[in-house]
């Protein structure tokens, strides 16, 4: 008996499409092999989208994200749609507003090392040893989301006295969204080796203050799970430092967009950071990097982050840890027989070993 499962797939921009097509294919291979069959729609997302319809976010492209079972995203944006004007449409605004229309308040990062590629990150060996983390990232609330506004200040008022244009962003948290994140990092928490840091900027903010309140009031409810408060700005340097500490780390949306990039390179490279956002319905999965402009078109991306979005998909939207352990171990196998995509070649990769998109994903659909 075979399972179908329809899949809305959103290429986006850039490097997008070569990307995507790797994690279709992976997908269609792993499920002939565990009795499960996809059906696609595809649809506009981001600066596509802005071309073709005017907005980022087009009311079909939501609605065939609503009517799917899981959406797998490939990226966003490029140098064509940079503008700082307010009045102008965005890509990241798809991006931002299908997070937010679809619920997906929880933004799992995991950061693991594949050992094939423990030198090619720019940390030494021993210090990567035994890193295997979870960023938990609130992803619908905080400075992301907050009250915004741009205006002209006639009295420059507390800022030297110069009249000028002005800005604010505000980072606003309520219990309820603190309580609902945090509690996901407990359970998710517990499946792993039962410690959540919880980072924050408690010293000055005041959502901050909140957030360690309420990430404690949970924590009350989960003695078999140690939880560690850290100051971000502690977290940034501690995940240079002492990497291996961490197993579930959870924050605020700012800190963990930054947070996340930065724990990449733990593992060599962001394309090999894949994403899962989930919330109460149709979840999403997405690489954690960006639309690569600048290798667009090419064929040289690695395709390896969005085949790993795939893996989660499997994991968390349909339960069938089978197919997504048989996508890790291929993954690992192709790693361990030295191919490798630009971004994580490293000093010894010889030449035939390069390759590009297509033939990195044929390589994992050869090993599952
Ligand atoms: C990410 C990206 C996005 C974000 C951008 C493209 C809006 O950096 O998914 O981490 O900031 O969330
Ligand atoms: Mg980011």
């Amino acid at each position: 008996m075979t399972t179908n499962y329809s899949i809305c797939l959103l290429p986006g921009d850039g490097i997008g499409p070569e990307i995507i097509a790797e994690g279709r294919k992976v997908l269609d291979a792993v499920g002939a092999k565990h009795g499960l069959s996809f059906t696609y729609s595809e649809a506009l997302l981001g600066g596509c989208a802005i071309d073709a319809t005017g907005t980022a976010l087009p009311d079909e492209t939501l609605a065939a994200a609503q009517a799917s079972d899981a959406v797998l995203l490939a990226a966003v944006g490029g140098p064509k749609w940079d503008t700082t004007d307010p009045a102008k449409p965005r890509p990241e605004q798809g991006l931002l507003g299908i997070r937010k229309a679809l619920g997906l308040y929880a933004n799992l990062r995991p950061v693991r090392i594949f050992k094939a590629l423990a030198d090619a990150s720019a940390l030494k060996p021993e210090v990567i040893d035994g890193v295997d983390m979870l960023i938990v990232r609130e992803l619908t609330g905080g400075l992301y989301f907050g009250r915004r506004e741009r205006f002209y200040d006639e009295e420059g008022c507390g800022a030297g006295g110069a009249a000028g244009q002005r800005a604010y962003d505000t980072l606003e948290y309520s219990e309820y969204e603190i309580e609902r994140i945090v509690r996901h990092a407990f359970d998710t928490a517990r499946k792993r080796s039962c410690r959540v840091h919880s980072i924050d900027k408690a010293n000055v903010l005041e959502s901050s203050r909140l957030w360690r309140e309420v990430a404690h009031r949970v924590a009350a409810d989960y003695p078999d799970v140690e939880i560690v408060d850290m100051l971000v700005d502690n977290a940034a340097m501690q995940l240079i430092n002492n990497p291996a500490q961490f197993d579930v780390a959870v924050t605020e949306n700012m800190f963990g967009d930054i947070l996340s990039d930065e724990a990449s390179m733990l593992a060599g490279s962001l394309g090999m950071l894949a994403s899962a956002s989930l919330g109460d319905g149709v979840a999403l999965y997405e690489p954690s990097h960006g639309s690569a402009p600048d290798i667009a078109g090419k064929g040289i991306a690695n395709p390896l982050a969005q085949i790993l979005s795939v893996e989660m998909m499997l994991r968390y939207s349909f339960d069938k840890s089978e197919a997504a352990d048989d996508i890790a171990r291929a993954v690992e196998a192709v790693l361990d027989e030295g191919w490798r995509t630009g971004d994580i070649k490293q000093v010894e990769t010889p030449a035939d070993k390069l390759i590009g998109t297509v033939q990195m994903g044929d390589l994992v659909v050869s090993h599952l």
